[in-house]
């Protein structure tokens, strides 16, 4: 275990991962939450992703929403792709952090991208040279790092061979993905060990879903192995229409609160940050699961 750090930086998954499983909305209401959540001291966003709008329409305006948003100096924007074509389209659009995603559970791959985990990780080689042509970077991020719903079980070193495979292939960071939420600290640690030990040069993010509300706890766990890179998404955004309680990424408020609190530095101003929470939230048309937007921060008091 290492000393807590001084400070993280979060990545604001919201526009993405979260509007990815909501109903779809307008794409000026899309480009206002970015617009907001660049007024929060947040640095690093992950905008929109490149990806076929059948398998996701709500990502279906990602050209627009970006070229419509305003794109705010020190802020690092950032767009998932699922394949080279995505990649195309990223550069094109303009970006210069790209994330590709890749699922260490076969079966989750084929549904996710209809492609086999090993066909997935043939063609990084190719997106991560053109992508450092085009002067950008590329993060792989693998996807059903804690276990996978159709599968079960991932055991740690299926996760570490996708990861080394992917930084031999030139990935410039790492994520893993905790998908469905079925992560829990012991497993954290024990992958966040694994990577570090294996790839000590190598950025590490980790990305927690609520779905089970172990969420905090495995952040918490993952800054105690040395971890200092999050994604989270405002008001906890996200979750899937298709599976009943599902929740989103552990909610960015909820974490900016408890990390400040704690003496550790996130940069974000949590009132501007509830302000975008609550926006997300009329946005969606439903409540988000978030404790932070229902309860306010701690230093709230009502009347006696
Ligand atoms: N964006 C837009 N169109 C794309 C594309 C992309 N990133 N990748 C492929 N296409 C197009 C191809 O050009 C081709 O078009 P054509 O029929 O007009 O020639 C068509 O899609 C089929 O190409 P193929 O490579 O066979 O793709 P596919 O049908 O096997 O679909 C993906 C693969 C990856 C494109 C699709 O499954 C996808 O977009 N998945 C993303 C899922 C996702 O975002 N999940 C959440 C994030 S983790
Ligand atoms: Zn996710």
């Amino acid at each position: 275990m290492s000393d807590l750090p001084k400070s993280v930086s979060l990545r604001e998954v919201g526009p993405r991962d979260g509007l990815q499983n909501e109903l779809p909305v307008p794409t000026d209401a899309k480009v206002r939450l970015l617009d907001m959540l660049s007024q929060t001291g947040l640095k690093r966003i992950e905008a929109v992703s490149f990806v076929h709008p059948r398998a996701i329409p709500q990502m279906a305006d990602a050209d627009e929403v970006w070229s419509q948003a305003k794109h705010v100096d020190g802020i690092r924007y950032s767009a998932l792709v699922p394949n080279l074509k995505g990649t195309e389209r990223a550069l094109a659009a303009g970006f210069r952090e790209l994330e590709i995603v890749v699922s260490a559970s076969d079966t989750h791959n084929r549904k996710n991208i209809n492609r086999s985990t090993a066909e997935s990780l043939a063609d990084i080689e190719a997106v991560a040279a053109r992508v450092h042509e085009a002067g950008a970077t590329l993060e792989v991020i693998i996807s059903t790092s804690f276990g996978c719903p159709y599968e079960g079980e991932i055991p740690v070193s299926r996760v570490l061979d996708v990861a080394t495979h992917a930084v031999r292939s030139g990935a410039d960071r790492l994520a893993f993905g905790d998908t469905t939420g079925v992560g829990t600290p012991s497993r954290v640690a024990a992958l966040v060990d694994g990577v570090r030990s294996a790839h000590p040069d190598v950025p590490v993010l980790m990305h927690f879903h609520n779905t089970r509300g172990t969420a905090l706890a495995n952040l918490l766990t993952a800054m105690q192995h040395g971890i200092t890179e999050f994604d989270a998404s405002v008001g906890g955004l996200g979750g899937c229409p298709y599976a009943p309680g599902a929740s989103g990424n552990v909610a960015t408020e909820e974490v900016v609160h408890m990390l400040e609190d704690m003496g550790i530095d996130t940069g974000v101003d949590l009132d501007a940050l509830l302000e975008v929470a609550a926006y997300a939230q009329e946005i969606v048309g439903h409540e988000l699961p978030s404790g932070v937007l229902k309860a306010g921060p701690r230093t709230r008091t009502v009347a006696a």
